[in-house]
Order: structure tokens, then sequence, then C-alpha cells
């Protein structure tokens, strides 16, 4: 078994299969990620939101001291949360400082939030840290259309992805079209809908047709549409059987049926969230 790599557009590799971390906190994220290293997971992901920077960053740098992994087979990524747009230079080097690493391999805007108007200005700031020796590539997430053809407009330079909720029954054709023409690698975050679309009768289906899950099959779905997944779990069996997902090859038809399951947005719509109320 191997994860599939797709090379970014500044150069630098991508392993389509990551670890999620959101939720992960206090003392059940470490052995997660070291868990989740040991398994071959070579892509962890995390945020400032999340309150597990320093905890992530100690299981990393405990994985490499054992000799499990090095640095430069991970690929670590963390966000600008909404709250520090307008500090986004001081708020990487405070993550950078939690995470205890000495580069950070993608940073991501976490959400535009249009109605503040700083995205672009906290987009820009990250771009010039590139180059600093202390973070690799630029992204974004929660980015659509309009905000991504801001700030290609204001920077000239397009995000290596865009971190989107992505999942069986919402699968943003437009945006990933859109993607794709750009240079952007699609990232779907929530790839297992947390967990609400495993009844789906389609999902079934696929999965008794592949002797696979349906975590496996819906993971497997979203890498066979171009997506990188960083599914989360906290429980060992589940980061084994989420890593299997690389190992089911779906066909055309089982495709089609996967494209027909019913879903829809679960979380905000980043044209709207955080929103007004939140200034
Ligand atoms: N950029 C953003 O705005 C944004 C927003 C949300 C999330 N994210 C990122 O995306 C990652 C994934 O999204 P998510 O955590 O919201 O949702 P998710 O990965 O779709 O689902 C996680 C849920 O599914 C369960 N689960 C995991 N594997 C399973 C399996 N094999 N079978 C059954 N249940 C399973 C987990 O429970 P257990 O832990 O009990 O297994 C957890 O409740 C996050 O962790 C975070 O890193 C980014």
């Amino acid at each position: 078994m191997s994860i599939p790599v797709t090379t970014l557009n500044d150069g630098s590799d991508l392993p389509l299969l990551g670890l999620g971390t959101y939720k992960l906190t206090g003392e059940e994220v470490g052995p997660v990620v070291r868990t989740a290293i040991e398994l071959g997971y070579r892509h962890i992901d995390t945020a400032s939101l999340y309150g597990n920077e320093a905890e992530v960053g100690k299981a990393i740098n405990d994985a490499i001291t054992a000799g499990d992994v090095t640095r430069e087979e991970l690929v670590v990524t963390t966000k600008l949360w909404n709250d520090d747009q307008h500090r986004a230079g001081e708020a990487f080097q405070e993550s950078l400082q939690r995470l205890g690493l000495e580069f950070i391999d993608i940073y991501l805007v976490h959400w535009p939030w249009p109605q503040r108007g700083l995205y672009a200005q906290a987009f820009e700031s990250i771009v010039k840290l590139q180059g600093t020796g202390q973070l690799r590539s630029v992204g974004v997430a929660n980015f659509y259309e309009a905000v991504l053809d801001d700030i290609l407009d204001t920077t000239g330079v397009v995000p290596v992805l865009n971190q989107i909720e992505l999942h069986a029954g919402f699968t943003q054709p437009e945006l990933r079209t859109y993607h794709a023409e750009k240079g952007i690698v699609t990232e779907a975050w929530a790839p297992l809908a947390r967990g609400a679309s495993f009844t789906a009768p389609e999902i079934v289906a696929v999965a008794d047709k592949h002797g696979a899950t349906p975590a496996q099959v819906v993971l497997a779905y979203l890498m066979a549409l171009g997506c990188s997944v960083i599914p989360k779990t906290a429980n060992p069996q589940r980061l084994v059987e989420n890593l299997g997902a690389v190992d089911v090859v779906l066909d055309r038809d089982d495709i089609a049926t996967l494209d027909s399951v019913a879903g829809h947005r679960m979380s905000g719509d980043p044209r709207e969230f955080p929103g007004s109320d939140a200034l």
C-alpha cells in the first residue's frame, strides 16, 4: 500500500491522504499522531483554532527522534485563524513556536471572511513568508471563485491548494473545475461527512462490491475525483481502515453511483461565515 502523491503548483509534493486533527486535543492527539506516522501517514493537518499545535508538533518531533520518520518525509499544514488576519506574520510565528518545528510545509488562510475585507492582505502577508526558510507553500481554505480571483489579481500568486468542505453528496464540481483550471489542488475537509453518509445505499452497495468499508469507499471516491483527503479519527483501528482507502480501485460505474449520493453542505457557507456579527 502506498499513498498517492500529487505535485503542487510550487513543486512540493503532497500525499493525497492525510490526518485531520480537528477536535483532537489534550492528551488524545499525541498518541493519534504518533500511531498515524507509524502506520504511514505523512500529511498532518492542524490549525491554530484547534488548540493542539503544541501537542501535534511534539508528537511529530518525538516520531522523528524515534527514527519513525524524517522531517522531510512529512507535510505539516496549519492555518491562520480569522481573528489574526490583520497580523498574519505574527500569528505564523506563534504557530511555528507552538509546533516547535523549523518550518511549516503549508500555511492556509483558514476562511476568507469577506465581510471583514482582509483576506487578500492576509494572503499577501503569508506569501512574503515564503523564501524565509520557515514556510514552503501558501494556500487557502474555504475560498470560493470570487475571493480566489481577488487574491490572484492582488498577489499574482496561485495558492497551492484550497481546503474546502467536500464529501459524497456535496462535491462542489464548479469549484473543482475552477481549481483545475488554475492549478490549485482541491483538499476535502470533512471527507467522511463526519460519518453522516455511511448508510447511503449507493455507498453501501459500492462498499459491498469491493469488500471495503463505507469510509474507505468515500475516501477512494474523493481521491478518484482528484482531491486530497484529511479524515480525522481518534481511533487506531480507523486510522488503519482509512489508510486502506488507497487500495480501493473504483471503476466508472462506481464513480457514477457515488456521484448520485444525496447530500448538502454541513457547515457555514464561506460567503456568509463568520459574517458581520463576528466583526
Ligand atoms: N479548513 C476548515 O475550515 C476545516 C473545517 C473542518 C475540518 N477541517 C479539517 O478536516 C479534517 C477532517 O474533517 P472533520 O474532522 O470535520 O470530519 P471527517 O474527517 O469527515 O469525520 C470525522 C468523524 O468521522 C469519524 N470517523 C473517522 N473515521 C471513521 C471510520 N473509518 N468509520 C466511522 N467513523 C469514522 C470520527 O470519529 P472517531 O474520531 O471517533 O473515529 C469523527 O467523528 C479535520 O479534522 C480538520 O483537520 C478543516
